[in-house]
């Protein structure tokens, strides 16, 4: 679907007339990214982390390609082909600096990403289906990330995997059982690694095809914009190329200056040093973390310390360490039920005092945290504070935000897009756009009845 405003592809030459006929690409990607398309004319920099996300995708699959051309999956050698390409092959360095530091950019955009999400509730209706979907992406990228830290076979890939792959063991009767089948053996070794190379460069094709299903599902209602309150006219909107296609350029060209800056000038900080150790099941380091984007959810699996038990009988119900995995996967497998979870009308966080409030002082902070201890090491005080922020992180979600999207008075939303742009909205044009914010409080236009009391949207 796109307004009824959005403009036609006329193919100008008589090539493009035929390439129309025979498979209208063109016409797609001109609907899709081009003047065909129209997007609120109120967006933010924080809507450029969508197209950010799908350029940090592409810059991993180039060079994950290439890179691939190599690297050797086999334990005697995995190691050797790292330094090989860091040393010997021509540029070997940059493609791999710029995949390793790629892999850490492409989670700074998709936190931003989701993070944006949050605030302006874009999980909301319509466009569940989105969020559905990058929620999907996310799990995809944390395990593609998993099994490529394991690849160059240092202490840390070694160690990582023996880690994360042994949290199986955890699930009771069929756990062991469950962990030597995804490792094809006792611990990690030669067919881990090869299976962990094999789906490492299938999954971001995976992530690619379902990113195609977020976008085609983001085009049925548009985006939504930092009021929240849905296109209703002409007036609202205005076509994504040239204007978007230049902010989005914008911001390309400043996050290039960045991810630069780490490729050739700090390659290694986001990295971990024993990764330069080949790996070694004789020698456990002193401290195991993942890279830092699995910080959060690292802490929250230490976060749980003690058994479940009956009370004054010692029976265990759940052992600490199922609890952590569980309370782990847990903490993204919520965010499918946010859009239900939360049911205030309104979406963005601009106009919703007491959820912006929480978002600011509560989940920031506690996320802020959870980011600092799932890299520290597991003894006080960072194991009490890890226990806090889970704590919060899980009565944020599931009790304090229902809650408030109950309770809340949110603050007068204004009529149109365009109004909140240029402070009125004298635009002819009905509510054809789209959706509404269907209970939501609309201020009263200029000029019309100051006594009349705010009305619902509809
Ligand atoms: C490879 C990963 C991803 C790519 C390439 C991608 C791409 C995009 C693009 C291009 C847009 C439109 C521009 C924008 O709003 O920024 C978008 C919108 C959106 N994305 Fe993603 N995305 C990815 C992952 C995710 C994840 C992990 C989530 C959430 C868990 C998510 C949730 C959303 C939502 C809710 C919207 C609609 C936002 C709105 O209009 O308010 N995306 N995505």
């Amino acid at each position: 679907m796109s307004f009824a405003w959005a403009k036609e592809y006329e193919p100008k030459s008589a090539f493009t007339k035929w390439v129309d006929e025979k498979l209208p690409l063109p016409r797609l990607v001109y609907n899709a990214v081009g003047a065909g398309y129209p997007v609120p004319r109120n967006l933010n920099y924080m809507w450029n982390f969508g197209v950010l996300a799908g350029f940090f995708l592409v810059v991993q699959i180039v060079t994950g390609v290439v890179l691939a051309m190599h690297y050797a999956a086999n334990t005697q050698v995995a190691f050797g082909t790292v330094e090989h390409i860091m040393r010997n092959v021509d540029w070997g360095w940059a493609l791999r600096y710029a995949h390793a530091n790629g892999a850490s950019f492409f989670f700074i955009v998709i936190y931003m990403h989701i993070f944006r999400g949050l605030f302006y509730s874009s999980y909301k209706a319509p466009r569940e289906m989105i969020w559905l979907l990058g929620v999907v992406i996310f799990l995809l990228m944390m395990a593609t990330a998993f099994m490529g830290y394991v690849l160059p076979w240092g202490q840390m890939s070694f160690w990582g995997a023996q880690v994360i792959t042994g949290l199986f063991e955890a699930i009771p009767l069929v756990g062991t059982t469950i962990k030597t089948w995804l490792l094809g053996g006792f611990a990690p070794d030669n067919a881990a690694l090869n299976r962990f190379f094999s789906l490492h460069f299938l999954l971001p094709f995976v992530i690619a095809g379902v990113v195609i299903l977020h976008i085609w599902a983001l085009h049925i209602p548009g985006s939504s914009n930092p009021t929240g309150v849905e296109v209703k006219k002409e007036s609202d909107t205005v076509p994504f190329h040239p204007y978007y296609t230049a902010k989005d350029g914008f911001g390309l060209g400043m996050i290039l200056i960045f991810f630069a800056l780490f490729v050739f000038f700090l390659p290694n900080m986001l990295g971990h040093a024993d990764n330069y150790i080949e790996a070694n099941p004789l020698s456990t380091p002193a401290l195991i973390v993942p890279e830092w984007y699995f910080y959060p959810f690292y802490a929250i699996l230490r976060a749980f310390t003690a058994d479940l038990t009956i009370p004054f009988t010692g029976i265990v119900l759940i052992q600490a360490k199922l609890l952590g995995v569980i309370a782990m996967f847990g903490s993204i497998l919520l965010w499918f039920f946010l859009p239900w979870l939360d049911k205030s009308p309104v979406r963005s966080g601009h106009y919703r005092p007491l959820f912006n409030k929480f978002f600011w002082f509560g989940l920031m902070p506690c996320m802020a945290a959870l980011f600092y201890l799932g890299g520290a090491p597991a003894e006080e005080p960072y194991v009490i504070l890890s226990q806090i922020a889970t704590a919060y992180y899980f009565l944020h979600f599931l009790v304090i935000l229902p809650i408030i999207s109950q309770i809340e008075v949110p603050k007068p939303l204004p009529f149109s897009i365009t109004e909140a742009v240029l402070g009125s909205d004298d635009t002819p044009g009905g509510t054809d756009g789209g959706g509404d914010n269907p209970g939501a409080v609309v201020k009263p236009l200029p000029g019309s009845d100051p006594d009349a009391a705010p009305q619902p949207a509809e």
